[in-house]
């Protein structure tokens, strides 16, 4: 491939993106964005693929959007180019995915984890909303996600104040699914996408949607939204599959139809 910013492995049918700014703990700039879209979407399409874990380095998951690139931004260079608006390409993924976090996730770095559709988290983890300090605020999600995920009280104090949050409160607090020893971090998250990537295709896509759900509609439209897609499965080659499967003991062999 033709990225710079980042490293793409495949494993089986799991993508791994290391994203690959070490001189500046993978701040999130322009590029990183260009190649993330254009990746995440190569992803989406190519059926052989299934789950993909997206993390940085060890010192850092991402120190934030790239402040060097912003310092000289005003408004209606912001505005009109509207920025940050691209990531909404990124969560517009469909397959799942999962953000492997070690060291700093901070500002943007913390709301870029927080569009996958769960964090698994080193234990060195640290996350952050610090762009306060900037004289800024979050610019990709992290007012609503962070609110989201742990509610109002730390995420209105980690806004306020700036102060990080490490791995065992991020735990705690649901901001993430699971805290692991740092040197397994990259293990763990593939196990945990192969995992998935062994799953029926549509019904991941499916259950992803309809957990999605939960956080754009009222309790009744969600759950006759789930119900539909419930009753929708039923049309695929794979629902009859992994009953029948089920019935006769034995593993079921996917078409993703
Ligand atoms: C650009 C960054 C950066 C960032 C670090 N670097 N974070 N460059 N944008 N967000 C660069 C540093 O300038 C430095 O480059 C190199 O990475 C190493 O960083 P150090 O600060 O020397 O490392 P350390 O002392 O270990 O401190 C780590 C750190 C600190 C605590 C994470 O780097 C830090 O506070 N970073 C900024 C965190 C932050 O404010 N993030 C929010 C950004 S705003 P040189 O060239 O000097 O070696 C954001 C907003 C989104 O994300 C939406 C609205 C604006």
């Amino acid at each position: 491939s033709d990225y710079e910013t980042i490293l793409i492995e495949r494993h089986d049918a799991v993508t791994l993106i290391r994203l690959n700014r070490p001189q500046a703990l993978n701040a999130l700039n322009s590029q990183v964005l260009a190649e993330l879209i254009d990746a995440f979407a190569a992803y989406d399409a190519d059926p052989a693929q299934r789950c993909l874990v997206l993390t940085g380095s060890e010192k850092a998951f991402a120190a934030g959007a790239d402040i060097k690139e912003m310092s000289s931004q005003g408004f209606a260079d912001m505005y009109a180019g509207n920025f940050f608006a691209g990531w909404e390409r990124v969560t517009a993924t469909r397959k799942p995915w999962i953000a492997a976090v070690a060291g700093y996730a901070l500002g943007g770095g913390c709301e870029v984890a927080m569009m996958a559709d769960f964090i698994i988290a080193a234990d060195s983890a640290k996350f952050g909303q610090p762009e306060i300090k900037l004289g800024v605020s979050p610019g990709m999600g992290g007012s609503q996600r962070l609110t989201r995920a742990v509610g109002k009280a730390k995420a209105m104090e980690m806004c306020l104040t700036g102060r990080m949050m490490d791995a065992a409160e991020a735990e705690r607090s649901g901001l993430v699914a699971r805290v692991v020893p740092a040197a397994e971090l990259i293990d763990e998250a593939l196990k945990t996408a192969s995992s998935i990537a062994a799953m029926p295709p549509l019904a991941a896509i499916a259950n992803k949607e309809m957990v999605n759900a939960a956080f754009e509609t009222g309790l009744a439209t969600g759950i006759l939204f789930e119900r539909r897609l419930f009753h929708g499965l039923f049309g695929t080659e794979d629902q009859s599959e992994g009953m029948a499967a089920f019935v006769e003991k034995r593993p079921g062999v996917w078409t993703g139809r």
